[in-house]
């Protein structure tokens, strides 16, 4: 059985423009103890498809399990299995974090969770905050308690929805080194997320979507390994010509463009010599899942976002 299974999801938001398809017949499992990755740009859906696991949306079309419950028939037993740290800062300010964590418990039917509310508040850096109120805390301290609550019923399946989003690199190494533990002790995880290089580290299968659908589904090796070809990386000051404009990805002054082979490196080298730009610590390395991303997401039709379609 797996842990969770989208069969042909369709999700269909209607507004005064139009009728926007957000999800275009999804269908994909995550095995039990898996821990794995939904990728997308901003509006690909993944919120979407985490909502209505959730049993917060409805889907228009298909059928979503949890641990074999399906989410709308069988609700109660369906959210039981599932922990959901959501993507927005939702929080009740006039309890301690000690209390809601008690008031979340409950809510599963939990009763004296205290030891386990311990070892979540230890394993994410919470103890000295136990008795805080949750208005006083910071953003990050907030986004700890939110993974909190989310485990205190001890989920076979944990959902993240961009969960590192904003947050400090400290408290994205407590947060991956607790979920990783909790994943080693058999709890299925799914993660989205616009860091790669987290989900390269962490998901043994990465899906991409686009546009509300899978456009991509492997083990993270095997993406890895489609990523052939080689990856110019350097530093200017300069505007790059048109030629290669297009191809580059622009971060500050640093500017990658990927080539096909040794010929394609050589090429680009030409091309940015002839139009005098200046470079500094160039390096040529193989492509990266975020390579991978990129090449799928711009070779799939259409832009990332869903299409408005005329009612
Ligand atoms: N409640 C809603 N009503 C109408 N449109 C929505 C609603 N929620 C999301 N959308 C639209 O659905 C698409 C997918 O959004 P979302 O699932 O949030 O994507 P992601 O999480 O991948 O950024 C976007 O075009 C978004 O604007
Ligand atoms: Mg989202």
């Amino acid at each position: 059985m797996p842990a969770v299974s989208f069969q042909g999801v369709a999700k269909t938001y209607r507004g005064a423009r139009g009728t926007l398809r957000a999800l275009d017949g999804v269908s994909f499992d995550i095995e039990e103890g898996e821990f794995f990755g939904l990728l997308g740009p901003n509006g690909a859906g993944k919120t979407t498809l985490i909502s209505i696991l959730a049993g917060l949306a409805q889907a228009t079309e298909g059928r979503v399990t949890v641990m074999g419950h399906d989410v709308r028939a069988d609700y109660t037993s369906a959210r039981r299995a599932l922990g959901i740290v959501p993507q927005e800062l939702v929080f009740d300010p006039f309890f301690s974090v000690r209390e809601s964590l008690r008031i979340q418990s409950g809510y599963f039917g939990v009763k004296h969770n205290d030891a386990w509310i311990d070892e979540l508040l230890a394993g994410l850096g919470l103890a000295d905050k136990a008795n805080a109120n949750m208005r006083q805390l910071s953003g990050g301290m907030k986004r700890r308690v939110l993974v909190a609550q989310a485990l205190v019923h001890k989920p076979p399946v944990i959902v993240l929805d961009e969960p590192t989003a904003g947050v400090d690199v400290e408290l994205r190494q407590t947060l991956w080194h607790f979920i990783a533990q909790l994943n080693r002790q058999g709890h299925a995880v799914l993660l989205t997320t616009h860091y790669l290089e987290e989900a390269e580290a962490l998901c043994w299968r990465i899906a991409m979507l686009k546009a509300g659908k899978v456009v991509a589904l492997d083990r993270t090796a095997k993406l890895l390994s489609a990523a052939q070809g080689q990856m110019l990386r350097f530093k200017t000051d300069d505007a790059l010509p048109p030629t290669l404009a297009p191809l580059a990805r622009v971060t500050g002054r640093m500017a990658q463009i990927p080539t096909k082979d040794a010929a394609g490196v050589e090429t680009v080298l030409a091309q940015l010599r002839q139009a005098g730009v200046r470079v500094e610590d160039l390096e040529i390395g193989r492509a990266d899942l975020e390579d991978v991303f990129l090449s799928i997401m711009q070779g799939a039709a259409g832009p990332g976002t869903a299409q408005e379609v005329a009612a």
